[in-house]
């Protein structure tokens, strides 16, 4: 059994003070960078307790950074990575001047646009990406066919995918144009390309993704490729399992492709 907070391992003290990721903090650690209490200590899962061991990263003291909670309007072709082996520009590239280290709340698929929460608060992001905590993310699907209402009452029934049956889903249709029906998708799941997928499930394909809002959180005049913080409300509605809803009503604009 590890032992109880606020024992943490001496990596996860580095990353989560906002100084780098845990593989960065793995190399100054191994490179000797690092001491406890005064003295070098080389091994990433060694327990430390930052109220009573003093930390420190080339001499410098290490505290627990500040919270931050961003919400970033993901553009196209922007990985949801810290790095990409093909040198693609990455969402950590739209939030440099946040000044802290940050990860993203889950994943947009490179060509999906709008919203991204990133923090530094790790157990907050592990529990809004946790299946169990069913945090609803609403999509805005432009769709390459016209969509009977068949199509899209299977979508909201849950479809068949590869990994398995998807759960009910709210699916409203916006509009039809030409020869695309637009959808809203109100998932609790957050499987890879899930969206995209549940559309292929039921015949068709889906030609632009934009996620508008997490939970009670709403992309609103936010421009993309910009970030803002996360009000203190927004952050605690996100927290607290009762309040994560899913926005209704006028409020809700509609961000479609
Ligand atoms: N569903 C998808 O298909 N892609 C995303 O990026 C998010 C949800």
């Amino acid at each position: 059994m590890p032992p109880q907070r606020p024992l943490k391992t001496l990596e996860r003290v580095l990353s989560k003070a906002g100084l780098g990721s845990r593989t960065e903090a793995r190399s100054w650690i191994g490179a000797g960078r690092v001491r406890v209490n005064g003295t070098v200590v080389r091994t990433p899962d060694r327990w430390v307790d930052l109220e009573r061991d003093r930390v420190t990263l080339d001499g410098q003291p290490v505290r627990g950074a500040k919270k931050v909670y961003l919400l970033l309007y993901k553009p196209k072709r922007y990985i949801t990575t810290y790095t990409d082996p093909q040198g693609r520009p990455t969402v950590y590239d739209l939030v440099r001047d946040a000044g802290v280290w940050l990860v993203p709340v889950g994943r947009l698929d490179l060509d999906t646009t709008g919203l991204l929460i990133m923090t530094n608060d790790t157990e907050f992001a592990e529990r809004l990406t946790n299946p169990e905590y069913k945090v609803p993310k609403t999509y805005h699907a432009k769709c390459a066919d016209r969509l009977s209402d068949e199509q899209i009452a299977r979508l909201a029934n849950g479809v068949e995918l590869s990994d398995g049956p998807t759960r009910p889903a709210v699916v409203a249709r916006l509009r039809d144009s030409g020869k695309y029906t637009h959808l809203e998708i109100v998932i609790r799941e957050g499987r890879n390309r899930q969206v995209r997928r549940m559309v292929e499930a039921i015949g068709s394909k889906v030609i632009e993704l934009v996620r508008v809002a997490i939970g009670p959180v709403r992309i609103g005049d936010l421009p993309i490729g910009k970030w803002r913080h996360l009000t203190e409300t927004e952050v605690r509605a996100l927290a607290g399992r009762s309040s994560a809803g899913v926005p209704s009503g006028p409020g809700l604009r509609s961000r479609d492709p």
